[in-house]
C-alpha cells in the first residue's frame, strides 16, 4: 500500500472514535486534595508525583517532546512547586547512611518512584551550590544496580531480602532509570535507558503468561499468580514511561528495537485486558477473573495507558474501551473527590473497606485526564 493511503487510513481511523468528555475542573481539584492528603507510602508519594507532573505541569513530563533538557530555572507560573515539594520532603527526611531514598523499607523498588522527581528538583534548582538531590538520586540508583538483590538474568528484586519480581517494580524502577540516563546525555545514557529497557524485558520474561496477562508476583517463598489489574496497569504504564523517555532523549535513533518492543508489550497487555471489560467500562481486580471484584483503580490506570499508546501509535484501535472506562471512573468519583469500587492496595485481593480510600487510585484519576486531554489535542491538531 502506499504510503500516503496508509497514512490516510490512521489518520481516519484517529478522527472516527468519538472522545469521550473529560473530566470537570472542580472534580480534579477535588480529587488532587485528596490524593495529596493521603499518599504517605513511598510509591504512592512517587506516583503522585507523576500524576501531578502531566496533570499541572505537562512540559515537563516525558510524554513531552520538550523534556529533555528540562528548563535550568522555572519560573512563577511553570513551578512544579506541588511535585518539588514532595522531592524536598522525601530528601531532607532521608537519614544520611540510607542510599535508597526511603531507609528500611522491604521494597528494593518503591523507593525509587520518588527518583524522578529528585532529579527534577535538582536539575531546576536555584542554589547550585546544592548537591543534596544529586546526591540523593545517585545513591538511589547505586543502590539498585549495585547492592539490590538480582536474578541471575540480571532483573533487579522488588524486595530487598529476597529475589522476587513483582509486576508494580515497572512503574517504579525503570523510568528512574531512565529519566537519570536521558538527563546524563552521551554514553551514561545509552547504557541507563538499555538498562531501563533490560529491566522491562527480563520483568516481562518473568511474568507474562500465555495470551499476554502478567501474573503479579513471582520467585521468592510465596507468589501471587493471578493476573492482578494493578499489576498489569503498573507494568503498561511504567513501559509507557520508559518508552516515552526514551523516545524523546537524545539517544532515541540508537533504540529502534527496543521502542518497537516496548511499543508491542504494552499493546500486548492493553489488548489482553480491554477484552475483559465489562459492559459498564469496568475491569475486575484480576482480570480474566469476572468473579472477583470491579476495580476502577487499574480501570483509571489502563485507560490512560490507552489514551497515550492511540496518540504514539497513531493508533484508535482501543479507543472506544478507554472512553466506556472514563464514563465509569467519572461516576465513581463522590462528591468529596474520593474514587469509589478501588482494590485495598495493601491486600491486593479486597476492596477498600467503607470509608477508606485508595491513594494510588486518586493518582491514576489524574493520569488518565492528562493522558484524555493529551489525546484530545492530538486531534484537534489533526483537524486544524
Ligand atoms: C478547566 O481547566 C483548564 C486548565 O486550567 C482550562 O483550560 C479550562 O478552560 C477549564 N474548564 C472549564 C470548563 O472551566
Ligand atoms: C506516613 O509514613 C511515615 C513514615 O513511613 C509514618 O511514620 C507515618 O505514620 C505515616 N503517616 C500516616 C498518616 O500513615
Ligand atoms: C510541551 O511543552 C511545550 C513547552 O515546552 C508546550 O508548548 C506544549 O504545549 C507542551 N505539550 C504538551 C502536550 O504538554
Ligand atoms: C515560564 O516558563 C514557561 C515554560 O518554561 C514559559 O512558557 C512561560 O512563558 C514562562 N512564564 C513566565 C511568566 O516567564
Ligand atoms: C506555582 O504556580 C501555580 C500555578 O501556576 C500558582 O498558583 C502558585 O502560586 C505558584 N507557586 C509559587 C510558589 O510560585
Ligand atoms: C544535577 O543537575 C546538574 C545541572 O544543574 C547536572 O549537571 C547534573 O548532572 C544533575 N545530576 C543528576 C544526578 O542528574
Ligand atoms: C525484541 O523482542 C524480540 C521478541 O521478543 C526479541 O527476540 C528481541 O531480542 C528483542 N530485541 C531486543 C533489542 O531486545
Ligand atoms: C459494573 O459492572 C460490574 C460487573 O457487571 C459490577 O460488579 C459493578 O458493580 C458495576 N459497577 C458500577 C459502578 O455499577
Ligand atoms: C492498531 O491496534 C490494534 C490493537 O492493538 C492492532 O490489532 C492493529 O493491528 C493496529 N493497527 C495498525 C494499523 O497498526
Amino acid at each position: 500500500m502506499p504510503s500516503w493511503i496508509a497514512a490516510l487510513a490512521a489518520t481516519a481511523a484517529l478522527v472516527q472514535p468519538h472522545v469521550q468528555n473529560g473530566l470537570n475542573n472542580n472534580t480534579l481539584a477535588s480529587v488532587r486534595t485528596r490524593l495529596l492528603q493521603t499518599a504517605n507510602h513511598s510509591w504512592e508519594l512517587g506516583t503522585a508525583a507523576q500524576a501531578l507532573t502531566e496533570f499541572s505541569w505537562p512540559s515537563l513530563s516525558v510524554f513531552n517532546a520538550s523534556a529533555f533538557p528540562p528548563p535550568a530555572q522555572l519560573n512563577a507560573t511553570n513551578n512544579a512547586s506541588d511535585v518539588l515539594a514532595i522531592a524536598r520532603k522525601v530528601v531532607a527526611e532521608k537519614p544520611a547512611d540510607s542510599l535508597p531514598l526511603f531507609a528500611n523499607e522491604g521494597s528494593a523498588a518503591d523507593p525509587a518512584s520518588v527518583g524522578v522527581a529528585v532529579l527534577l528538583a535538582n536539575w531546576t534548582r536555584s542554589d547550585l551550590s546544592d548537591n543534596s538531590y544529586a546526591a540523593a538520586a545517585q545513591g538511589q540508583l547505586v543502590y539498585l544496580l549495585e547492592q539490590a538483590p538480582k536474578t541471575a538474568e540480571g532483573a533487579i528484586s522488588h524486595r530487598n531480602e529476597q529475589v522476587q519480581l513483582w509486576a508494580d517494580f515497572v512503574y517504579m524502577v525503570p523510568p528512574f532509570i531512565a529519566y537519570y540516563g536521558a538527563l546524563q546525555g552521551g554514553k551514561a545514557a545509552e547504557d541507563l535507558l538499555q538498562e531501563a529497557y533490560d529491566q522491562c524485558r527480563l520483568y516481562r520474561d518473568g511474568l507474562r503468561d500465555e495470551g499476554g496477562l502478567w501474573r503479579h508476583i513471582a520467585l521468592g517463598d510465596w507468589q501471587d499468580a493471578t493476573h492482578w489489574g494493578t499489576g498489569n496497569a503498573w507494568a503498561a504504564a511504567g513501559m509507557l514511561r520508559v518508552l516515552s523517555t526514551i523516545d524523546h532523549s537524545k539517544q532515541a535513533r540508537l533504540f529502534v528495537e527496543q521502542r518497537q518492543n516496548l511499543t508491542n508489550w504494552i499493546q500486548e497487555i492493553l489488548v489482553a485486558s480491554w477484552s475483559h471489560q465489562a459492559p459498564n467500562g469496568t475491569l475486575f481486580n484480576v482480570i480474566d477473573d469476572p468473579s472477583t471484584f470491579a476495580d476502577t483503580s487499574s480501570t483509571a490506570l489502563l485507560a490512560a495507558v490507552t489514551y497515550r499508546m492511540a496518540q504514539i501509535s497513531r493508533n484508535a484501535t482501543l479507543v472506544p474501551f478507554a472512553n466506556k472506562a472514563l464514563k465509569l471512573i467519572e461516576d465513581s468519583i463522590d462528591e468529596d473527590g474520593w474514587l469509589a469500587n478501588t482494590v485495598d492496595p495493601l491486600t491486593f485481593n479486597t476492596p477498600s473497606k467503607p470509608g477508606e480510600h485508595s491513594p494510588e487510585g486518586q493518582a491514576f484519576v489524574l493520569l488518565l485526564h492528562a493522558a484524555w486531554r493529551s489525546y484530545k489535542n492530538f486531534l484537534e491538531s489533526l483537524t486544524n
